[in-house]
């Protein structure tokens, strides 16, 4: 292909690239980001394969359909709340797939009779920072996978002196490229899998360092790391599209983990050298000692409060997405609204598991978005709400995060739905959340605790809401 055709091909490709992370940024959007993004991979893809000579396609397409059926397969039978994981999985194929290009280009470029290293010193660097990254993404992916899903422990591994461990190993795999820039070609090699492997160690020690909490955090930032290092593949391989493309995905995994780290209020320095989100602290829990007591609903009563409330706030948390109450809880917003009252519903930054779990939960049930509210749009509504009905949220709605300055959360902001005349918690129990602490939002006199399971729960207020219609 002519150059200027391919270099119009990358630019086109990488507009449909920006274009598909501005949709991405709205629910609204969503579906034409995708499609932009999908458009984009795919010229991507059709350029680089008629513009390179002497291409092996049928390794290519064989590739490509092995890789687009394993990935379909695994996104259709993948569940919401397993969707971390499932992207921690495919970000270590990225790294992996860094790590091999920058091994298979060190061979291409320095293998056999081919020049000296110290010809070309900038590619060497390129090579060791694509590797060195890519090997981090790779093993620290592999690790938060297994701790998402629950192969390994969510406590924090915290080795003594591990931040000197940390800079060690950063220090160390310069000082292998320092000595393979002067080394012959077959030493070097020996350091560059010195130096691979010690990134590897590295990605594995950082990540069983941070806590389950944190984990989703871990994700966004690896998703960044890994966008970092498909730039890096970009310098080395002289590919302007994967320098734009891993660049776009380096930063937006960047600002997300920012985001998701101001909405938890945790710095993002804390999450990345680790040892925080450890596993529940007892302190909240223990030192209420004795259960306090509770007021407790059924669907009847609530279906009743919510028959007689004009302002109701549906606040959503991490339960609803297990239970797939979603729809329940749609067809019960539906009817309310028939009946005149003013439903909207207030979705937390961190509710749920990822990044908008929420918002797809609720768009999946096509509830308008036109009510769906981000908490700092809606926190002061409350005030003057007859209903709050939180389904399977706890954390989110946790004053201590306000109150408490040695909970764990504090200073997290969060939903204050105590506010409001009316906090009905559909529940299974009393047990904490993510962040296993207690709630003291369950003993407020104003509060009355629905126990079950969301989905059984909404479907019985439903069942009296309809009769009552
Ligand atoms: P959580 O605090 O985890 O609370 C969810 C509650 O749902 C649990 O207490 C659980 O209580 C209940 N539940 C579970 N299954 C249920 C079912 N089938 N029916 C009814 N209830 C059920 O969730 P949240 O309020 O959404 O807060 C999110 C937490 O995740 C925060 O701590 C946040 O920091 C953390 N986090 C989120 C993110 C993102 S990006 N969303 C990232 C990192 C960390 P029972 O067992 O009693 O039913």
């Amino acid at each position: 292909m002519h150059e200027v055709m391919l270099a119009a091909a990358y630019l086109l490709a990488s507009l449909l690239f920006i274009l598909s992370l501005r949709g991405l940024s709205s629910q609204l959007t969503a579906r034409n980001g995708n499609f932009y993004g999908a458009i984009g991979m795919a010229m991507a893809v059709v350029a680089i394969v008629v513009a390179t000579d002497n291409l092996a396609l049928p390794h290519v397409l064989a590739a490509i359909i092995g890789g687009a059926l394993v990935g379909s397969f695994l996104a259709a039978r993948v569940a919401m709340t397993a969707m971390p994981e499932l992207v921690a999985l495919l970000h270590s194929f990225v790294g992996g797939a860094a790590v091999l290009v920058g091994l298979a280009s060190f061979q291409a470029h320095f293998g056999g009779d081919g020049p000296h290293l110290t010809q070309n010193p900038v590619l060497l660097s390129e090579i060791w920072v694509d590797v060195f990254i890519g090997g981090i993404t790779a093993c620290g992916s592999v690790v938060a996978w297994a701790k998402l899903k629950g192969l390994l422990s969510g406590r924090p591994l915290l080795l003594p002196g591990r931040h000197a461990l940390n800079a060690g190993a950063v220090t160390a795999s310069i000082g292998l490229l320092v000595l393979a820039l002067s080394a012959d070609p077959g030493q070097a090699w020996t350091y560059l899998l010195a130096m691979m492997a010690i990134s590897g160690l590295l990605g594995v020690h950082l990540v069983v360092a941070i806590g389950g909490a944190d984990m989703p955090v871990v994700v966004s930032l690896l998703n960044s790391y890994s966008g970092w290092t498909a730039s890096a593949a970009g310098f080395m391989l002289g590919n302007d599209l994967l320098v734009v493309t891993g660049a776009l995905v380096g930063a937006s995994g960047a600002i997300l983990s920012y985001i998701m780290c101001k909405a938890m209020n945790r710095s993002i320095w804390n999450v990345v050298f680790g040892g925080f989100g450890a596993a529940p602290t007892t302190k909240a829990v223990a030192a209420v000692g004795e259960p306090l007591a509770v007021n407790e609903a059924d669907v009847a009563g609530t279906a009743q409060w919510l028959l007689d409330a004009r302002r109701v706030i549906v606040t959503p948390g991490y339960g609803m997405a297990v239970a797939r109450a979603q729809h329940a809880v749609r067809e019960i917003c539906d009817l309310l609204r028939a009946r005149g009252c003013e439903v909207t519903f207030a979705i937390h930054p961190v509710a749920g598991r990822l990044p908008g779990h929420m918002n797809v939960l609720l768009a999946e049930a096509a509830v308008p978005y036109d009510i769906v509210m981000e908490m700092d749009e809606i926190n002061g509504d409350f005030i003057d709400t007859d209903v709050v009905l939180v389904v399977g949220a706890n954390d989110i709605v946790n004053p201590s995060a306000e109150t408490d300055e040695d909970s764990p959360i504090y200073g997290m902001p969060v939903l204050q739905v105590w506010h409001s005349r009316k906090v009905v918690i559909c529940k299974r129990s009393r047990a904490s959340g993510y962040a296993g602490v207690d709630n003291p939002l369950f003993y407020n006199d104003n509060s009355a605790m629905l126990f079950g399971d969301a989905q059984a729960s909404m479907a019985g207020i439903l069942q009296h809401l309809k009769a009552a219609d």
